[in-house]
């Protein structure tokens, strides 16, 4: 029930006001702010994106919630805290940047914390747990910001990491959102379905990014009903590095020059033969002939039976043949 939520939601709020006055304004935030300059994050966007510093101390967020008269039991709930054997609670983020969570109406419900230590024995990013207002598989950063910029960009960027979004938003993209990693969901798919049926995929660059957007793409597809490009940034880069190295016109460019679903498949099935070898060749072009007898479209398949005829110096007739054979052999 609703109503039962709003402690909690209550709490969210004035945790993320409480890390992000200690990140701007005090002697403790000091050595989240020296590393929220190292990663160029200006005091105007630690505002936008409501960022924060989990100080060092132990207990400061337990301490000042307890001034506010929150029972343990709303505490607890929250997530916020670890309990120990006996019942004693302890704040869960320490000596984290704090990047809050928020809700389809942007209302905080939970938050992952970027680990500012060199320690690689804890990990990068923490979260916080399922509770009754957080769940992990439908969370979304950016949703409610990113959903009033899509009606005036025309389309959502869909990035990995918060500190993707927050890059894109510098350089013009407004409407980014993450899916806090690489594993998207159908529950998120439903809810991006909702906002804008113009999604372009920009993980990260490396193997894993890219293997998430073609995972990503099926997700996709199989809900049916979007507009998919798809953005493979190179040298395996994330967006946000990305924006570091090349600037943000050149990004806007990637964006501008996302692929379709079936270029990004081919581009993807190319990488797996030698197309120097003759046998390669012929067996690449049997697969990605049968990939595009699978498009619904005829102009569609038309087109990129061109392209491909063009590309791999084939004639476009004898392609055709074997999209007749494929497409009878589909149905
Ligand atoms: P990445 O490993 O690509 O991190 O994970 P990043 O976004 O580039 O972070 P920086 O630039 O090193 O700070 C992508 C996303 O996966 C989730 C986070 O949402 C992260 O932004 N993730 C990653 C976790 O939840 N936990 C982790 O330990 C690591
Ligand atoms: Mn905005
Ligand atoms: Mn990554
Ligand atoms: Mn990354
Ligand atoms: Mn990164």
């Amino acid at each position: 029930p609703v109503q039962a939520l709003s402690p909690l939601l209550k709490l969210h709020q004035e945790a993320a006001d409480f890390y992000h006055r200690v990140l701007i304004t005090t002697k403790a935030g000091e050595r989240g702010m020296q590393y929220a300059r190292q990663r160029d994050l200006s005091d105007e966007i630690l505002d936008h994106f409501k960022i924060g510093y989990a100080p060092k101390q132990d207990n400061l967020l337990l301490t000042y919630l307890r001034g506010k008269d929150y029972s343990d039991d709303d505490l607890a709930k929250s997530g916020l805290f670890v309990q120990s054997q006996d019942g004693r609670l302890f704040d869960r983020f320490r000596d984290r940047l704090m990047f809050p969570l928020g809700d389809e109406s942007g209302r905080v419900i939970g938050f992952s914390g970027r680990r500012i230590s060199e320690d690689k024995t804890e990990a990068k990013y923490m979260n916080s747990p399922e509770t009754e207002i957080f769940t992990k598989s439908k969370a979304l950063f950016h949703f409610a910001e990113a959903k009033k910029a899509a009606r005036t960009e025309g389309h959502l960027v869909l990035y990995e990491g918060y500190m993707d979004v927050i890059s894109a938003y510098k350089a013009g993209v407004h409407s980014g959102i993450a899916s806090m990693g690489t594993s998207l969901t159908d529950q998120q798919v439903y809810m991006l379905k909702r906002i804008s049926r113009n999604i372009i995929i920009n993980y990260d660059g490396d193997d894993p990014g890219v293997h998430a957007e073609e995972r990503a793409t099926n997700l996709f597809e199989k809900a049916g009903g979007f507009n998919l490009g798809i953005v493979v940034l190179p040298e395996k880069l994330d967006p946000d590095e990305y924006i570091k190295k090349y600037g943000a016109e050149k990004y806007l460019d990637e964006i501008r020059g996302a692929l379709s679903p079936t270029d990004f498949l081919l581009q993807r099935l190319a990488q797996k033969y030698n197309l120097k070898n003759d046998r390669d060749r012929i067996t690449y072009l049997n697969e990605a002939v049968k990939e595009i007898a699978r498009l619904i479209n005829p102009v569609e398949q038309d087109l990129y039976l061109d392209k491909l005829a063009k590309q791999q110096g084939v004639s476009k007739d004898s392609l055709k043949v074997n999209l007749m054979r494929e497409r009878r052999r589909q149905n």
